[in-house]
């Protein structure tokens, strides 16, 4: 099979689909994987470690779409690159397309079949391909919370752990899924306080017994979160329902009540924030001020972490990408109900019933569509 690499054009995004090791496992196995220059120039892989691997490296773009049965990608397309696509062309890459109409009908048009990362679903009914880069959002947002409360940045001056003598800052993490769960780990191994409060109280006995450190455990009302976000130096946002927008969990009352120089760092704001002061900001511009309590509201967050984000894209998408290279569409699919849940778009058919009920576009279960 002839695997497609394009650069990714999306503004801020430094990650690539495939490390120049993917890159050299791929055509070990027998196919041929073609890359577009520089795509990984963001991440720290310059175009001869690619070709190192056997790749080979093209300047266009076009030739990348014209010969590729499979593009493997990160982001969903821009609307400059819907003309490139080919019919029953495979696409593997992140799409969210309950928010992009004309990209799903740009998918269909074509006939392309369209695997979304975000929605590859294994029985448990956790999403493989979303899990490394919530892992890293959360920590990252202990990053950012520890350098925006440095007096520099306007921040209230406090060091997150404090010292002998000094008490640690109180980090309050709403929501302690995959997100929440990484920026626990963080706060805690920097010697801050640490309030975890979920709506989910098996959850919050599970973390009880695998974290270790100075932190107490809440169950999620306005009540508890109130008191909490009061004396919170850190409130992280990380609380979701799954299909759905985020539940408003700390109110525009809330916020007023911190101490001014505390930090919010919203990371639910992707679908739309828990927290009613949010709203989006972007690497270039992260954060901005209400009530004296700064927010950073960055939508891609792993973005700033190019390297290390398309290394762990890479290490769980490779082994699906092999199996659709290896055993052609239709036995993939066959054989991983994981990755079926991932088809989106198929010959035409929009097979993905979340996003027919967001766009309003029928839908057809992709059984349907390949036994017809
Ligand atoms: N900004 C970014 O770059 C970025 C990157 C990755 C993930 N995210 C977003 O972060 C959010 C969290 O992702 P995740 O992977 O941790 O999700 P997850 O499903 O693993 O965890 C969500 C948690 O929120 C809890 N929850 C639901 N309602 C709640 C409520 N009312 N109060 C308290 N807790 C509640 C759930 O019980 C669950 O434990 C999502 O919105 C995701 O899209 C953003």
């Amino acid at each position: 099979m002839i695997i497609g690499v394009p650069k990714e054009i999306k503004n801020e995004e430094y990650r690539v689909a495939i490390t120049p090791l993917a890159a050299a496992v791929l055509t070990q196995t027998g196919h041929r994987v073609l890359i577009q220059t520089m795509a990984g120039e963001g991440s720290g892989f310059p175009d001869k470690e690619y070709a190192d691997a056997g790749a080979s490296v093209t300047d266009s773009a076009e030739e990348v779409y014209n010969r590729a049965d499979m593009i493997y990608k990160v982001k969903e397309l821009l609307p400059s690159e819907y003309p490139l696509l080919r019919r029953e062309q495979v696409l593997f890459t992140y799409l969210h397309l309950a928010n992009e109409l004309k990209l799903t009908q740009a998918l269909m048009d074509k006939g392309v079949i369209a695997i979304a990362y975000e929605t590859v679903q294994l029985p448990d009914g956790s999403l493989p391909l979303l899990t490394p880069m919530s892992q890293i959002a959360g920590r990252v947002a202990m990053q950012k919370a520890a350098q925006y409360l440095e007096e520099m940045n306007k921040g209230s001056g406090k060091l997150l752990g404090g010292v002998p003598g000094v008490p640690p800052c109180t980090v309050v993490i709403i929501g302690c899924g995959m997100v929440g769960t990484n920026a626990a780990q963080i706060a805690l191994g920097m010697g801050a306080r640490v309030i975890i409060i979920d709506i989910d109280v098996n959850r919050l006995r599970y973390l009880s017994e695998v974290l270790h450190g100075r932190f107490e455990t809440l169950t999620s009302n306005p009540y508890n979160i109130a008191n909490a976000v009061k004396e919170a130096d850190v409130v992280i946002g990380a609380a979701l329902v799954a299909g759905g927008k985020p539940p408003i969990v700390v109110t525009r009352d809330m916020v007023k009540s911190m101490e001014p120089g505390s930090v919010i760092i919203d990371v639910a704001v992707d679908q739309g924030g828990c927290v009613e002061t949010t709203h989006p900001t972007s690497h270039s511009d992260p954060v901005y001020v209400v009530d004296g309590v700064i927010h950073y509201c960055v939508t891609n967050m792993p973005g700033i972490v190019p390297r290390t984000a398309t290394q762990a894209l890479c290490n769980v998408t490779l082994p699906y990408a092999l199996k659709l290279a290896n055993q052609g569409f239709v036995k993939a699919i066959k054989g991983d109900g994981a990755l079926a849940k991932g088809v989106n778009t198929f010959n035409g058919c929009l097979t993905n019933e979340p996003v027919s009920r967001a766009l309003g576009i029928p839908y057809t279960p992709l059984d349907r569509v390949m036994s017809g």
